[in-house]
């Protein structure tokens, strides 16, 4: 893993999560009080940027379907949810609705990448592969 400088430790207000594009890859980023988390901008259900969603005492929450994920390790606190109408897609009548909401459905929300972080001097780094 390579470190790679991501910004400066005062741009990171606390609670307040930033998207910087590192490496060609959007990466989601927090601090929380003297801790900066880092994971990939992008939402483990359908890959929503996850900087649009709510962020709450280290957890996020995709703004388009719901999906929760912790901050510290990217793993799943809560899967989507298909609102109505989109959960009653699967059973019209209509073709077309009804393959979208099949394809809805059959969508797992997986983790989000997790990236190490480190802070040298005032600059923050994450570790990339
Ligand atoms: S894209 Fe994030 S919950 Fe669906």
């Amino acid at each position: 893993m390579n470190p790679v400088r991501v910004c400066h430790v005062e741009e990171l207000d606390h609670d307040r999560p930033r998207c910087y594009r590192v490496n060609n890859v959007d990466v989601f980023i927090v601090r929380h009080w003297a801790t900066i988390y880092a994971i990939e901008n992008r939402c483990g259900h359908a890959g929503a940027p996850l900087h649009r969603g709510e962020y709450t005492d280290g957890l996020i929450v995709c703004a388009l379907h719901g999906a929760a994920f912790r901050v510290e390790t990217g793993e799943v606190e809560w899967t989507a949810i298909l609102p109505p109408p989109m959960s009653e897609y699967s059973s019209s009548d209509n073709p077309r609705l009804r393959l979208f909401g099949e394809l809805m459905e059959a969508i797992e929300t997986l983790p989000v990448k997790r990236f190490p972080v480190t802070v040298e001097g005032d600059e923050v780094y994450i570790l990339m592969p």
